[in-house]
């Protein structure tokens, strides 16, 4: 069966990597503005470098837990599209090859000067010179807000061929990620939302798996593989 799945900072949290919007979320102490769009990064590069060299040192810290090893194993049995707006490498450090990162990821680097991307240290400094065109214009390769994000084409065409739509951990807020399980129902495949909360895309599923995902996404799974 072809499957497209759509995993959130939600399938993270149980690895110990804070999610955005919960109680104690990154944006109750971070402001977007400032750590997450271009204008907060050529204002304060220092700080947007210290923001995410806690996430990536947090990233390195956590381990892939049952759900993402369950996606691993998903994919031994079907084919299987995993879309993450997640920019840890949890699900590859769980079994998971060929990730679509849509918003980027902490492990890489990119030249804000000329584009060149390369393997991020674990510590990136504002005055890192570009090993391509030797400015001092290093940024993490992450989407920021008001940036597109990565492989759309390939994640609508995915999500569009599936039998089968999985959203995982996701609050639903961000677009078009957010868009994504409308947009398979509208194509007539079978949509699911696995979330310990109610979300505002709540309605765009036919069912609904409430708990955490390291105990809903390997039952899931389960059914789906012999
Ligand atoms: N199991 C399942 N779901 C969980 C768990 C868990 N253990 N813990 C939290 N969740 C759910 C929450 O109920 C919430 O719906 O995960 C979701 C996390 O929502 P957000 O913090 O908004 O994260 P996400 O949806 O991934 O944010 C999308 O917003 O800030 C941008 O670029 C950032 O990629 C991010 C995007």
């Amino acid at each position: 069966m072809r499957i497209a799945v759509l995993t959130g900072a939600g399938i993270s949290a149980e690895s110990g990597i804070r999610t955005f919007r919960a109680s104690n979320g990154l944006w109750e102490d971070h402001c977007i503005e400032d750590v997450a769009s271009v204008e907060g990064f050529m204002r304060d590069p220092v700080l947007v470098h210290r923001f995410y060299n806690m996430r990536r040192a947090d990233a390195a810290r956590a381990q892939p837990n049952a759900a993402h090893k369950a996606l691993a194993r998903l994919a031994q049995h079907h084919e299987l599209t995993l879309i993450t707006q997640n920019v840890d490498d949890l699900h590859e450090r769980g079994g998971s090859d060929d990730v679509i990162h849509m918003h980027g990821s902490l492990l890489g680097a990119l030249c804000a000067e000329c584009g060149h991307r390369w393997p991020a240290p674990l510590a990136m400094r504002s005055l890192d010179l570009c090993p391509n065109c030797g400015k001092p214009q290093t940024r993490p390769d992450i989407v920021w807000f008001g940036e597109v994000p990565h492989h759309l084409e390939r994640i609508f065409n995915a999500v569009e061929q599936a039998q089968l739509f999985a959203a995982i951990g996701t609050s639903g807020q961000v677009y078009p990620a957010a868009g994504l399980a409308r947009h398979a129902r509208r194509a007539g495949v079978r949509t699911i939302e696995m979330n310990m909360a109610n979300t505002v895309i709540g309605r765009d599923f036919h069912e609904k798996r409430s708990g955490p995902a390291s105990q809903v996404v390997p039952e899931w799974v389960a059914e789906l593989c012999p």
